[in-house]
């Protein structure tokens, strides 16, 4: 096991170690994002190694300059333009989402976090083509899915979208291996051996592919949905609260499973979390309040995204009671 080494982040710097694409940022902050604005300095997560559940490497010091930007970048794998989602009537109307502005590119993880009705979830399922937005556009790979058909876009989302949940999702009935290739033979695809094994060896449940989900634990469950998602070589992976349901150790497991995707695999990931040290494993941090993006945090710490939160819930609070 490597010992910790010391990586200076500066702003949406990247760690020697990585060679990831630099988002461009384009500023765009709201009033409230503006008030959220501080430096700080924290400690890095460690990370897990892709092709096994090993540390590879321990805290290091990281300087972390926060911003505040809206993204819009051409080349982005998932990009939001003021997307819109309304719930209910004229007189029950909610805006959960108020026009969202968002890019992601390639080989990135970002993390999604907000108080609890920010729009989170509302975020992920159009962004993933699960729900359609009452207003602005979504484009995966370029292509807008408001132009699809609904048979087109469930195949889009079949061939080019994985997606995680919380409690897993998993077919009760089927083995580890059928559940992961379920999405290739939905597809008419017939799953071939040894990109099965690769997979799950991915994962590290090789050895557990006739089991049934029942005799797994919480943790092996989850990576069996990971598996899943992963098996089509999707553009996107979108996971809601996926260490929701985890102890901390589990969820560590998951986190690793996740980052070494994108650092080994070149997946973009994106996650809705309330965790501070799950958001710690992402390249950045983006905040939600009341359907609007506030705020992003590049090169997150655990220490620093808690204590955006904690100034993100007084200043939600404030918004909703109109105390200031
Ligand atoms: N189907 C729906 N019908 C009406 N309102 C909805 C519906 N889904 C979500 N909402 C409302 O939209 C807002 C955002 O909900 P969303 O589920 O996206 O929040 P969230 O940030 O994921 O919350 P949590 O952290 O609790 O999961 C909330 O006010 C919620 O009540
Ligand atoms: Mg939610």
């Amino acid at each position: 096991m490597a010992g910790p080494r010391a990586r200076l982040h500066l702003g949406s710097e990247r760690s020697v170690t990585q060679n990831r694409p630099r988002p461009v940022r384009a500023a765009s902050a709201t009033a409230g994002a503006e008030r959220l604005g501080s430096a700080v300095v924290g400690l890095a997560p460690p990370r897990i190694s892709w092709f096994a559940p090993v540390f590879s490497g321990g805290g290091g010091a990281r300087l972390v300059l926060v911003r505040h930007t809206n993204e819009n970048h051409p080349s982005a794998v998932v990009q939001l333009n003021d997307v819109r989602r309304t719930y209910g009537g004229k007189r029950t109307s909610v805006a959960a989402l108020d026009g969202v502005t968002a890019g992601f590119g390639r080989a990135s993880f970002t993390a999604v976090m907000g108080p609890s009705g920010s729009g989170k979830s509302t975020f992920l399922h159009c962004a993933a083509g699960l729900d359609r937005p009452t207003g602005g556009s979504v484009l995966i790979e370029g292509q807008d899915l408001g132009e699809l058909s609904e048979v087109e876009l469930t195949r889009l989302r079949r061939e080019r979208v994985g997606f995680v949940f919380q409690a897993f999702n998993l077919l009760p009935a089927l083995t580890v291996q059928d559940n992961v290739t379920l999405p290739l033979r939905l597809a008419g695809r017939r799953p071939k051996p040894a990109l099965v094994r690769q997979v799950l060896d991915q994962v590290g449940l090789g050895e557990r592919r006739k089991h049934l989900p029942a005799e797994l634990s919480g943790g092996q469950q989850q990576r069996v949905a990971i598996a899943r998602a992963l098996v089509t070589r999707p553009a996107v992976l979108f996971a809601d609260e996926p260490t929701g349901a985890l102890d901390t150790h589990t969820a560590r497991d998951v986190l690793g499973l996740l980052r070494g995707s994108v650092d080994h695999a070149g997946q973009t990931v994106v996650m809705v979390t309330h965790d501070p040290v799950a958001a710690s494993y992402a390249d950045r941090v983006v905040f939600l309040a009341d359907g609007r993006l506030v705020g992003e945090l590049p090169n997150p710490t655990a220490e620093a995204v808690a204590e955006r939160m904690t100034h993100l819930g007084a200043w939600a609070e404030r918004t909703a009671t109109g105390v200031y």
